[in-house]
């Protein structure tokens, strides 16, 4: 995926660069051409030997390193990259950067590059949420400059917070979707649902359903891979939010209805994958219920339904549905089609091994709305995610 792209990695001073030397070879490993330069801070965390081993290449730390092949390495490494990061990021370089400041060799080629820079910062909690940090993090984003959040967690520090460098896979999937793909939906924004909904019957209870989430996350993936912006509307889920996408977590099927109408005017295209709870108790009650000696009948009452709504207000949008089913599958999802005004829908026979819920793979027809129907194989959920971006895409 990374073949002959060139990659330079700034790494600056803080505890999270022993986790570069790890990046570093998964990027060389999928055949990136990797640059490595530090600040003089970085080279009191990792050294730079284990860099330039790691990386194959001279490692650069003081702007006035003997030149090698290079006339002014700044400008010509900054010219061959087609991709910047800065990992870890401290507050320093970010608000050097924001500043204008270049005043060493790391800071020079951010300001001389034109290739995407990424930052990935890595800092203690109070630090990162102060908000002089924060504003210097949406001004650069608001010149082009992409961050990826840092976890929540223990940080070297001691403290519990944002702040920790996300794992090395996610940065690393990052780059590979800056990098890699068609970017056949840039300038598009793309709005996905995902997991499950839970409605509580009580601070305990709830009602809810097997969805992990991961046939929704695989679309915002791919959709950002892709160039589009992503905004991710997701359920409860035990898997981490993909780097670059905002995300927006809910709970309950009122909460995704609420965050739907919300974006939606933003969006080109809605891919619905969440399993929406249909019902929700008709009484939330504030305190745990005690079991008695007798039977408990819960009364239900119907959730809103997202899709219709946004059905009603489709507009140019293009408005993709997913249906599970266990019986009459083509059947029932062609009424939905119809019903909720959708250019397809997604249907998957959750009764199939390895379709539907929890799985990494799916098994899905596709059904549009002149009733035409095209069976996929059964596919890792990456691949189905980009299979219906292809037909989102044709649509366009
Ligand atoms: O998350 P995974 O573990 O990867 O599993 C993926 C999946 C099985 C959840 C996914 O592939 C899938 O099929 N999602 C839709 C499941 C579902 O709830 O189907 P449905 O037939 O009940 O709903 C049809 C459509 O209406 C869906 O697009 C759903 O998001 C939407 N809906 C449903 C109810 C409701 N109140 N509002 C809605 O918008």
């Amino acid at each position: 995926m990374l073949t002959d792209k060139c990659i330079i990695v700034g790494v600056t001073g803080g505890i999270a660069a022993y986790k570069v030397p790890d990046l570093i070879s998964k990027l060389v490993k999928a055949k990136a051409e990797v640059h490595v330069i530090m600040t003089e801070s970085a080279t009191k965390f990792i050294t730079p030997l284990s860099l330039q081993t790691i990386s194959r290449n001279p490692v650069i730390s003081g702007m006035f390193d003997t030149p090698g092949e290079w006339e002014v390495q700044h400008v010509s490494l900054a010219d061959r990259a087609d991709l910047l990061l800065v990992v870890p990021a401290t507050a320093n370089i970010i608000g050097k950067v924001c500043a204008g400041i270049a005043d060493d060799m790391l800071s020079t080629t951010i300001m001389a590059t034109r290739a995407p820079v990424v930052f990935a910062p890595a800092m203690n909690v109070n630090m990162y949420e102060n908000p002089l940090v924060q504003a210097n993090i949406a001004k650069l984003k608001s010149h082009g400059y992409r961050f990826i959040e840092p976890a929540t967690g223990l940080l070297a520090c001691g403290y519990e917070g944002k702040g920790r460098l996300p794992e090395v896979n996610t940065i690393f999937e990052a780059i590979c979707g800056l990098l890699g793909a068609a970017k056949d939906l840039a300038g598009k924004t793309v709005l996905v649902t995902a997991g499950p909904t839970r409605e509580y019957i009580d601070p305990v209870r709830f009602l809810t359903n097997g969805s992990s989430g991961k046939m929704g996350y695989a679309i915002a993936k791919a959709a950002r891979d892709r160039g589009a912006r992503v905004i991710l509307v997701s359920g409860p889920v035990n898997i981490p939010v993909p780097a670059g996408v905002a995300h927006v977590p809910v709970i309950s099927a009122r909460e995704m209805f609420d965050a739907v109408v919300k974006h939606y005017t933003e969006a080109d295209i809605i891919i619905k994958t969440a399993a929406v709870a249909d019902y929700q108790p008709k009484e939330k009650l504030e305190s745990k219920l005690k079991k008695g000696p007798g039977d408990w009948n819960l009364e239900l009452e119907r959730t809103p339904d997202i899709l219709q709504y946004l059905g009603e207000k489709k507009g140019n949008r293009i408005l993709v549905g997913f249906a599970a089913e266990t019986d009459n599958l083509v059947q029932n999802a062609s009424v939905k089609v119809q019903a909720k005004n959708l250019d397809f829908i997604v249907a998957n026979d959750i009764t199939q091994p390895g379709a539907g819920f929890g799985t990494d793979t799916n098994v899905v027809k596709i059904i549009y709305r002149d009733g035409r129907v095209e069976e996929l194989d059964k596919l890792d959920k990456k691949e189905i995610a980009h299979h219906i971006l292809d037909r989102v895409v044709n649509l366009l």
